[in-house]
């Protein structure tokens, strides 16, 4: 009788899980202590001058006069800043200068609406994840207050930003926490979490999010409660935390369920990843139609799908591969505008990023080479520069 359960495949594939599982954690306690908590960088002098918008001198003095956070000092004199310390400065100048508040503390004002970035494109690893988190942390270094939302039951944009979704998470500490149709609901300040990451803050994900793919046919299906429509839901749970925020910024999963049909709709502009292959592209044709058709029926059923904009980022870009210029030539044809100027370049320290856990940004300079260094960082820069200032024209300003 045994020897039959043992080879059914519902018990081989629950042993392989498990032996995976144990491998896995093995693996990660070694690269990754549990117990090691992820922490950024602290910054140069230089670096934060430069962040902040005032000079180096003029920081030097501050701290030799003992006003405001004091950085630390190295044996040969050197000061750096943590990205905290970076922010009270920020909040420090704007006191000191309110006509010039706004350069130093970017934060929106009264009329200037909370900003919602959805990343999305259903075709898988087109860099999504990575687009996101580029753009969470660029905001996050800008001085602007930043959420993060891990939509993706694969939860990568959550370990990436040092929450281990098997270890760390229970139940309802996903964003399905905030959207489920039940009374389990909670509010989703109780879930969204600080990082390391000083300003960002992450409602991570994991794998209990395909509930909500699950529940909602059923809640569809429910004539009792015609109100609880599955495309408001995110964006309800969001507005719970909107004052604490400038930016949210969601990372989508590679399908488009509910979940992503609830961020789209909770979203206030969309950022489409494309990966210029041909093959990635002649699926992308086939996830526009269906993108539209989808948010034809959540419209006319009340959806919001007005977006400030709607832009096509190429992502994964090697500028030098011939067929990769002629699609990136095709797009910006049919596409024209709607496609960022900047494109993200394929690079192996962008890569390597999963395996670290470690973004350009968190990276020391001298750890990989400096030209492939600054190559990545800059064209990583000048496409979050261009939603940046979608997001600034979004709310009027110059
Ligand atoms: N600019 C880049 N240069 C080099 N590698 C990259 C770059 N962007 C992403 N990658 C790598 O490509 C892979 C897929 O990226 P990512 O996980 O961001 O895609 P995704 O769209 O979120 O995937 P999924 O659909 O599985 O969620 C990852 O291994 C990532 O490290
Ligand atoms: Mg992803």
């Amino acid at each position: 009788m045994d020897n039959i359960s043992v080879s059914t495949t519902d018990v081989r594939i629950e042993r392989h899980a498990n032996q995976l599982s144990r491998q896995l954690k093995l693996l990660r306690d070694k690269l990754f202590p549990p117990l090691s908590q992820k922490t950024l960088r602290t910054f140069s002098s230089g670096e934060a001058a430069q962040m902040i918008g005032v000079s180096d001198g003029y920081l030097r003095q501050l701290s030799l006069d003992g006003k405001g956070p004091q950085p630390e000092l190295s044996q040969n004199g050197r000061r750096s800043y943590t990205l905290g310390q970076i922010n009270e400065l920020r909040h420090y100048m704007a006191k000191l200068k309110p006509k010039d508040a706004l350069s130093y503390l970017p934060w929106r004002r009264p009329g200037e609406k909370l900003q919602t970035v959805a990343v999305t494109n259903f075709k898988g690893g087109s860099a999504k994840t990575t687009t996101t988190l580029y753009l969470a942390q660029y905001l996050a270094l800008a001085g602007y207050r930043v959420l993060a939302i891990d939509l993706d039951p694969q939860a990568s944009l959550s370990s990436m930003l040092g929450v281990q979704p098997e270890f760390d998470l229970s139940d309802g500490d996903t964003l399905y926490g905030a959207i489920r149709y039940d009374a389990g609901r909670k509010p989703l300040k109780d879930i969204v979490r600080k990082t390391y990451f000083d300003g960002l803050d992450l409602v991570p994900g994991n794998l209990e999010l395909m509930e909500f793919e699950h529940e909602t046919p059923r809640a569809l299906n429910d004539r009792q409660k015609p109100a609880e429509l599955f495309f408001r839901r995110v964006g309800v749970a969001i507005a719970e935390v909107e004052a604490e925020y400038d930016v949210v910024v969601i990372d989508c999963p590679p399908q488009l369920g509910y979940l992503t049909l609830g961020a789209v709709c909770a979203a206030t502009s969309l950022l489409i990843t494309i990966h210029p292959q041909m093959v990635d592209v002649a699926s992308m044709s086939q996830f526009l139609l269906m993108t539209s058709d989808l948010l034809s029926v959540v419209r006319k059923a009340g959806g919001d799908l007005q977006h400030d904009f709607i832009k096509y980022v190429v992502t994964r870009h090697e500028p030098f591969d011939a067929p990769q210029s002629q699609i990136v030539a095709l797009l910006r044809s049919l596409f024209g505008d709607d496609v960022l100027t900047a494109t993200i370049l394929k690079s192996t320290a962008i890569a390597d990023a999963g395996l670290t856990k470690q973004t350009l940004f968190e990276i020391e300079k001298g750890q990989v080479r400096r030209s492939t260094y600054d190559r990545a960082l800059e064209s990583v820069n000048a496409a979050n520069g261009e939603v940046l200032a979608g997001i600034h024209k979004a709310w009027g300003r110059t």
